[in-house]
C-alpha cells in the first residue's frame, strides 16, 4: 500500500519525510538494519544476523509492500538518510482481518525527535481508513520504557505478558508485553 509523502519537523528543527521506501533507499535500509541491531537489545536481531538481508531482498520487500493491499512500510528520511522504519500489516483471513500488527525502530541518533509519534499518527490513520480493522496490536520487550511511553501516549494498553520470550547472548531472559489499541 502506498501513502502520500508526509513532511514534518523533528524536535531539533530539521525536516523529515515519511514515505514508502524505494530503490534509492536500499543501501540506507541495509545500514539501518545493521546499525540499529547493535544499538539496542529491544529489537529482535543481532548485527551478525543481518547478513541475510541483501539489496535484492530489500528491493523485493519494498516492491511487495508498496504493491500490497494489506501491508505497508514507511521509511523516515532525514537529509536523504534512512532514520528508521515502521510497518503495518493486517491479515486477509476472515477470522483475523480485524487485527493490524505493527512494528517500529529507528537509529539511536534519531530517538526522541518525534519520529515515532509521526509514524504512529500515520499508521493509526491507515488502520482507521480500513473499515475491517477493529484493533491495532504490538509487542515490546521488558525495560523498553521509551517505546512503552510512546505506545501508551498513542492509546495502546497492555493486554498480556509472555514470560522469558527473549534470551540475550549473556543469558538474560526478558518478558515480552502485548499491547492493543481499539480503533472502533
Ligand atoms: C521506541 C522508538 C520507536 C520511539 O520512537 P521515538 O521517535 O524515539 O519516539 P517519540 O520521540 O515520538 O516519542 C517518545 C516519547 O517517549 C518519551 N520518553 C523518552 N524516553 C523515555 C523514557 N526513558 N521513559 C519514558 N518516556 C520516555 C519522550 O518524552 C516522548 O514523549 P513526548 O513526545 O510526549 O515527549 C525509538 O526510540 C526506537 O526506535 N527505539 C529503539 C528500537 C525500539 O525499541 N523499537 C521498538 C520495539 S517494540
Amino acid at each position: 500500500m502506498r501513502i502520500k509523502d508526509i513532511e514534518f519537523k523533528l524536535k531539533e528543527g530539521r525536516t523529515a519525510i515519511l514515505r514508502n521506501p524505494g530503490d534509492e533507499d536500499i543501501q540506507g535500509m541495509l545500514d539501518y538494519l545493521y546499525i540499529s541491531a547493535g544499538e539496542t537489545d529491544f529489537i529482535l536481531r543481532y548485527p551478525e544476523e543481518c547478513s541475510k538481508y541483501t539489496p535484492e531482498g530489500e528491493k523485493a520487500l519494498f516492491d511487495r509492500m508498496n504493491d500490497s493491499e494489506n501491508e505497508t512500510m514507511l521509511a523516515c528520511i532525514v537529509d536523504g538518510k534512512v532514520a528508521g522504519n515502521c510497518q503495518i500489516t493486517w491479515s486477509t483471513g476472515l477470522k483475523t482481518k480485524h487485527r493490524a500488527k505493527i512494528g517500529i525502530a529507528l537509529l539511536k541518533e534519531y530517538w526522541n525527535q518525534g519520529i515515532g509519534t509521526a509514524m504512529f499518527e500515520e499508521m493509526i490513520r491507515i488502520a482507521r481508513s480500513n473499515p475491517d480493522i477493529i484493533q491495532m496490536e504490538l509487542e515490546f520487550i521488558e525495560g523498553n520504557s521509551r517505546a512503552r511511553a510512546l505506545y501508551e501516549k498513542m492509546g495502546f494498553r497492555i493486554t498480556g505478558v509472555k514470560p522469558d520470550a527473549i534470551r540475550l547472548k549473556d543469558g538474560t531472559l526478558l518478558n515480552e508485553y502485548s499491547m492493543v489499541k481499539k480503533i472502533r
